[in-house]
């Protein structure tokens, strides 16, 4: 069987945009449009150019700058749209108009009110009907590659759906969308529309089928998926899903879940999938729209496996509890994350390919210690384990540092400068230290070195919201790296700064207690470090 090529419409740019909040600027959309020529999309929508400034200036340069794609601009069926669109596009290389008409009842009924439209709704239609043809064909004066909606055709009767699409391809559009926009469809029903309207349009055979679903319900990728099931060859989708509402469907699962399952759908797109989870980051920083966790594809559980069972499966064969492969959508392979789900599998193989060789007697008693950690924390990381394998018991809470006093001062037009009073429990004493940073961060955590006299790298700072409103707290998660060993420091705190200056203490005191065990001998104990070792350890 030959598989049929669905087209990737990408509408990050354009309906992904009307996210609230999620307004991009022009180098951002630039940029973002040359990701997605690499992702090997077929057409970009790169904005609605009569509607602003800014979206007129974002269609012309990426239909100017960006090479591959189709560079699709939106205009509604309006002679002053599509004038705008086709301006935007006069430099491009290969450009498509995309016009649209709200066509439901209720669409006609609030945007054409006004007598002059009609009295009745049958006139209404009518108007629009025209509309339809005239814009059209003014369409495909510009270009010949023309796109027709029926907006909120999720809604429309099926008599005037039928209507408005023969109108459209008897005018010279050479797509059909058929969208959900208010994300009311269920998918049986989706596919019931692209049926009649595949049995009863005229020269329906002649043009592109293409689906454009919205979230509202939660079912946007089923409802596209259900499209291409009855003959859509066009998906619309965004990255990450963004889109207005509740979103668009997501480009990155539509695309695996045609890739996955290609024999049931017996088609294919041309996206290179690798890059999915680099243009799903590059659009989460310029939106500022975080990715969950549990994000399919993309997030960063996508491929994570904390469940003993699970982890054992997919030590064994990775197919037990995987669909795709991580490498395939551009994550890291194989993450096992420790936690209190864990089991022997999971620990004694991250430990191998940490270098450390557990030795047989001293198995369940590492195990065992490691349970009673994984209870009290989230998640267990390398240093815990580190720590453990040494017969510390995980006690990764040794305090060598204690912060007894923090303050902080900054504000327009001030140089951030901290103070702190550093508590060492090896000699008892405290140390007081001021210092000066780009930042009020910068300044604790200079402050905080100068207190300790440590000298180490920092690595990574990242926080995140706990919890919504005023109570929210600041979660902060530090790295940093001695000798490219590195140790982690998380704190929450409603005060972001604190939790900034208690991240970093735990991980100095992470160090320090690194530094303290690291001349001990591991083998007499019954543990041999090894560096360079497989790993793969079972039991
Ligand atoms: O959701 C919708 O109907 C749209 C159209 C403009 C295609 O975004
Ligand atoms: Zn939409």
């Amino acid at each position: 069987m030959v598989a049929d090529q669905v087209l990737i419409f990408e509408t990050t740019l354009r309906d992904g945009e009307q996210a609230p909040g999620a307004s991009m600027n022009i180098g951002e959309k630039i940029r973002i449009a040359h990701q997605l020529a690499k992702l090997k999309v077929d057409i970009i929508e790169a904005g609605f150019p009569v509607s602003s400034p800014a979206q007129f200036e974002a269609v012309q340069r990426i239909a100017q700058e960006v090479d591959g794609p189709v560079v699709a601009a939106l205009a509604r069926t309006v002679e002053a749209d599509i004038d705008a669109a086709a301006e935007a596009l006069l430099t491009g290389k290969k450009t498509r108009i995309h016009t649209f008409v709200g066509t439901s009842d209720i669409h006609l009924a609030a945007k054409f009110s006004d007598d002059r439209y009609g009295r009745t709704l049958g006139d209404k239609r009518e108007f629009v009907l025209e509309m339809v043809d005239r814009a059209v064909r003014q369409a495909c004066t510009i270009t010949e590659d023309v796109e027709f909606s029926a907006e909120d055709a999720g809604r429309t009767g099926i008599d005037f759906l039928v209507n408005v699409i023969d109108v459209a391809i008897q005018a010279g559009a050479t797509t059909i969308n058929i969208p959900d926009t208010t994300g009311y469809c269920i998918p049986r029903e989706y596919a019931a529309l692209f049926k009649t309207v595949r049995e009863r349009c005229k020269n329906i055979d002649q043009v592109v089928l293409s689906v454009h679903c919205h979230d509202d319900l939660g079912l946007a990728v089923a409802n596209s998926l259900a499209g291409v099931l009855a003959g859509a060859r066009q998906v619309e989708c965004t990255i990450n899903g963004i889109g207005e509402r509740a979103g668009n469907a997501s480009l990155e699962e539509i695309v695996m879940a045609l890739h996955v399952r290609s024999q049931l759908f017996g088609t294919k797109t041309g996206i290179e999938t690798q890059l999915l989870t680099s243009t799903s980051k590059m659009v989460s920083t310029a939106t500022g729209f975080s990715v969950p966790p549990n994000k399919a594809v993309v997030g960063s559980n996508a491929f994570s496996h904390e469940a003993g069972i699970h982890q054992h499966g997919v030590l064994k064969s990775r197919e037990t509890y995987e669909i795709m492969r991580a490498e395939d959508v551009g994550q890291a392979p194989e993450a096992i994350r420790l936690g209190r789900h864990s089991g022997r599998h999971g620990l004694f193989s991250r430990l191998g390919k940490l270098g450390i060789l557990v030795g047989a007697e001293r198995k369940e008693q590492v195990y065992q210690e490691f349970v009673s950690l994984a209870d009290r924390k989230k998640e267990v990381f390398d240093e815990d384990l580190i720590a453990l394998a040494q017969g510390k018991k995980g006690d990764v809470t040794t305090a060598h540092y204690r912060l007894n006093h923090l303050s902080v001062n900054c504000g327009t037009g001030r140089v951030p400068r901290a103070e702190v009073l550093l508590y060492h429990s090896s000699s008892d004493t405290s140390c007081r230290k001021t210092a000066e940073g780009d930042g009020p961060v910068a300044a604790i955590y200079k402050a905080i070195d100068m207190a300790a006299g440590s000298r180490h790298g920092l690595v990574s700072y990242a926080i995140r919201s706990v919890g919504e409103g005023k109570d929210a707290m600041g979660e902060v998660t530090v790295l940093i790296s001695e000798h490219g060993t590195l140790f982690r420091g998380i704190a929450r705190h409603t005060d972001v700064l604190q939790a900034s200056a208690n991240a970093y203490v735990q991980a100095l005191n992470q160090l320090e207690a690194f530094r303290a065990s690291s001349g001990e001998e591991f083998v007499s104990d019954g543990i041999m470090q090894s560096f360079g070792s497989d790993g793969g350890q079972d039991q």
